[in-house]
């Protein structure tokens, strides 16, 4: 039997260092059990953009909450530097959400219009503005909306970086650790099982994204929640081509703090396969190579992809358990688990501390769950 801590925090990717860093810096003992290797998922897999406005144009309480947590990002980039040595890459430059065709003008002026109202910075460029701007794009381009705010990081940096930070301000970081099982008594859960034995603790938040679900399924409970694969492409020039993220529907540019592009990224929903297919890369380069023709000239780096958590209404899930005490999920931030990262965590912390979380957490609750007779058990609210 291993020592009883705080919180056990099951997923070492960017939502589960997110709030052991945080949970850590408010002096709460906390220990991480992650299956494989910090960031070895989706976190080590995205492209870091913080699209706030690139990609919640329609959802008002995401929309607040992502454009609250991408707010974070500067303070963020300093105080993970001085705390963990390491360069989240935070790169400033804002994004340009390219029209390719006439509706795309149309929608874009709507859209501008809306984020407006709601107090963000939008400009729409005209297709001569936008190559001003970015000269390297090419003849396909419309006109683009220009979003100053939505910057970008590199996202296994961030990750590795919350779990540096956590580990020096304390906390247990326990890679190759596999929890299979959770620890039940009556309505409340006590702690985890895996394979080099039991943990027990005051709360368990569960962050493992997509295997969540399998996890919850030992005590019965049936969370929704499905992988959507995206593959990528990185590629390098020996003078930059762009310097900012280059954005359609269908393929993004992002020109990270190592020099690379990053080409992405395809989005294929239930599949926990993981090849990166020739049909996935040809398309994204066939877009890629429209927006920035000289992109033929760059030298191939690497491929690969990852699996983004897809809860049925797209909003992640946040939050306490209705019905068992102790325990806490943090999954299912699809696209944008990397901009959410720092208040998921501040937002947990507050709830661990029982304090009101600084942001609404309403549109984020964890649905309730009928037990299946096996699991039935008294104590347990419902
Ligand atoms: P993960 O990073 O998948 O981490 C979950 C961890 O839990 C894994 O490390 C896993 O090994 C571990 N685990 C699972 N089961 C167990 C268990 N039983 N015991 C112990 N450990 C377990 N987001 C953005 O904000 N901006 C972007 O530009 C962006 N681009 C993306 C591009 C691609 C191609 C992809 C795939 C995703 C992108 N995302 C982006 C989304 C972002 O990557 C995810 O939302 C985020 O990484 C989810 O973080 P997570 O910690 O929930 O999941
Ligand atoms: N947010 C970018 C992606 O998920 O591909």
């Amino acid at each position: 039997m291993q020592q009883t801590v705080d919180v056990i925090i099951v997923g070492g990717g960017v939502i589960g260092c997110s709030i052991a860093y945080h949970l850590s810096a408010r002096g709460i003992r906390v220990r991480v059990l992650e299956r494989n290797r910090i960031a070895s998922e989706a976190s080590g897999a995205a492209a870091g953009m913080l699209a706030a406005q690139a990609e919640f144009i329609e959802s008002a309480p995401l929309f607040e909450f992502a454009r609250h947590s991408r707010a974070m990002f500067p303070a963020l980039a300093a105080d993970l530097k001085e705390r963990s040595g390491i360069e989240i890459g935070l790169v400033q430059q804002g994004l340009l959400r390219i029209a390719t065709c006439e509706q795309d003008v149309i929608r874009y002026h709507a859209q501008a219009a809306i984020q407006q109202q709601w107090g963000e910075a939008t400009q729409w460029l005209s297709a001569v503005e936008a190559k001003e701007m970015e000269k390297a794009l090419g003849s396909d381009v419309y006109g683009a909306l220009y979003l100053e705010q939505d910057h970008q990081v590199m996202a296994p940096s961030l990750t590795q970086s919350y779990a540096k930070a956590a580990s020096d301000l304390g906390a247990d970081i326990c890679e190759h650790t596999e929890v299979y099982e959770l620890i039940r008594e009556g309505g409340k859960v006590v702690g985890v099982r895996t394979q080099d034995g039991t943990h027990y603790c005051h709360h368990v938040i569960i962050a493992s994204s997509i295997w969540s679900q399998f996890l919850l399924r030992s005590i019965g409970y049936d969370l929704p929640l499905y992988p959507v694969k995206g593959e990528c492409i990185a590629v390098k020039t020996n003078t930059p081509l762009i310097r900012k993220t280059i954005y359609t529907d269908d393929c993004y540019i992002v020109p990270k703090a190592n020099g690379e592009l990053l080409i992405g990224a395809t989005v294929t929903p239930h599949t926990y396969n993981r090849q990166v297919t020739v049909g996935g890369i040809l398309a994204l380069m066939d877009v890629a190579e429209r927006l920035i023709p000289s992109i033929r000239g760059a030298e191939w780096s690497r491929t690969w992809s990852g699996l983004r958590p897809k809860t049925p209404h797209g909003m992640p899930y946040i939050g306490r358990h209705p019905q068992l005490d102790g325990l806490m999920i943090a999954a299912g931030h699809y696209r944008n688990g990397i901009l959410l990262s720092p208040l998921t965590g501040i937002v947990i912390a507050d709830l661990i501390e029982e304090k009101e979380p600084v942001a609404d957490l309403s549109a984020f609750q964890i649905p309730s769950m009928r037990w299946t007779k096996e699991h039935q058990m008294t104590g347990v609210r419902s």
